[in-house]
């Protein structure tokens, strides 16, 4: 089988074209991927040096270089992780997640249309949701759930989940979507919560917690969400949609202590700052139709998951020093620096 990673130089795109590389020998890996500032070719360096594997770099907005890319590559499957990723980003330039999340997620499914797929494979977020309230916790996200974005990024993610769906009634184009929570681990760009963390308590700056710290995210180890992707892009039921999470609900500031704690940092370095605007306040998943339909379930349980993606970061310092260098510093520099002291609380 010949598989179009898109995104694939990103977070959880790089960790799936790995769990790809080594559970499946038989298959062929694209990767195609625009290389902004949150992709990065040093992430495939391995990949690089397997002949099953290829890499392209290309917009997924482009038209004419995604009909290069199909034309060329014929592939049976494609698995779409491109996107702008980032909900504080969002918030402050909402254009670009319009443009590749929603116009980018409807030109592959026009190339899938046009040159026929096995599968495509929408790799899409419980952000689309909406979210819950703290005092509610026997609520969950169901795949029933109704869709009811917060933010631009979420907006824009619900859009193209729209998109697939039309895609499927109107054309019969073979899709499949799932909803993830938030997902940590190796490569996690230092923009999200707990790589951010982990580098500012090694450099012993203060950690940034929005609002009262008290907001709830459901977090799942990166390969558990890998592994449950290559089993509905595999035995997944056409036109369906699969929640994904391992009922792992922690408070931002439970996450931030846990990592302080790991580090061996003093708690003095939080400082609670501005709260996001829009601010949802707890997200939550019922992975039962992933479970009962598939088999699926995490196989890493929280506590041993940030220790290794920890010690991940103490032994991949040249990764995310190169990484800090660019782009993303001016990016922290606004959002943490110049206006910090506007910022804290
Ligand atoms: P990321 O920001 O780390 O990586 C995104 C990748 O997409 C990068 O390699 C980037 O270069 C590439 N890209 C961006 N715009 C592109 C374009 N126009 N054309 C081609 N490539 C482009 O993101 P991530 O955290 O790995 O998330 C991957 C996917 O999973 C996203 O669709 C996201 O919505 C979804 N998701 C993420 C999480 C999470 O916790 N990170 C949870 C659930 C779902
Ligand atoms: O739920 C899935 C989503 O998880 C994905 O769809 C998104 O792509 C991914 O970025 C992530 O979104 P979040 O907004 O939940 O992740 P983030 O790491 O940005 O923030 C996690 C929580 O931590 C959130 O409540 C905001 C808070 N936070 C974040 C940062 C960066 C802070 O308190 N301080 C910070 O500096």
């Amino acid at each position: 089988m010949k598989i179009i990673v898109t995104g694939g130089a990103g977070f959880i795109g790089s960790n799936f074209v790995y769990y790809l590389l080594r559970e499946h020998p038989e298959d062929r890996v694209v990767c195609y991927d625009a290389l902004t500032y949150a992709g990065d070719l040093e992430t495939l360096s391995e990949a690089m040096k397997d002949e099953r594997f290829s890499f392209v770099r290309g917009d997924i907005s482009s038209r004419v270089s995604v009909d290069r890319l199909f034309e060329a590559e014929k592939p049976d499957v494609v698995v779409n992780f491109a996107a702008e990723s980032h909900v504080d980003r969002s918030i402050t330039s909402p254009e670009i997640f319009l443009r590749t999340n929603v116009f980018g997620t409807q030109v592959l499914l026009e190339a899938c249309r046009k040159y026929g797929v096995t599968r495509f494979h929408q790799v899409s977020t419980d952000e689309v949701y909406g979210d819950l309230p703290l005092d509610r916790p026997d609520l969950f996200f169901t795949e029933q759930t109704n869709l009811n974005a917060s933010s631009p990024y979420s907006a824009s993610k619900a859009s193209a989940d729209l998109l697939v769906h039309a895609y499927h009634r109107t054309y019969g184009v073979p899709v499949t979507i799932s909803r993830c929570s938030n997902n940590y681990g190796p490569y996690h760009f230092p923009e999200k919560l707990i790589p951010l963390m982990i580098l500012n308590a090694l450099h012993d700056k203060k950690l940034p917690v929005y609002g009262d710290g008290k907001n709830v995210r459901d977090w799942l180890y990166v390969e558990d969400h890998c592994a449950a992707i290559d089993l509905v892009v595999r035995k997944g039921r056409v036109g369906e949609v699969y929640n994904i999470g391992g009922h792992n609900e922690r408070s931002n500031i439970d996450v931030v202590r846990t990592v302080l704690k790991e580090l061996g940092k003093p708690e003095s370095l939080i400082e609670y700052v501005e709260d996001r605007k829009g601010h949802d306040r707890r997200y939550a998943i019922d992975p039962t139709k992933i479970h009962d339909e598939l088999g699926w379930e995490p196989a890493t349980r929280f506590e041993d998951g940030i220790r290794q993606t920890v010690q991940w970061y103490l032994d991949h310092r040249q990764w995310w020093e190169h990484i800090a260098n660019g782009e993303y510093k001016r990016f922290y520099e606004q959002l943490y620096g110049e206006d910090k002291e506007k910022n804290k609380k």
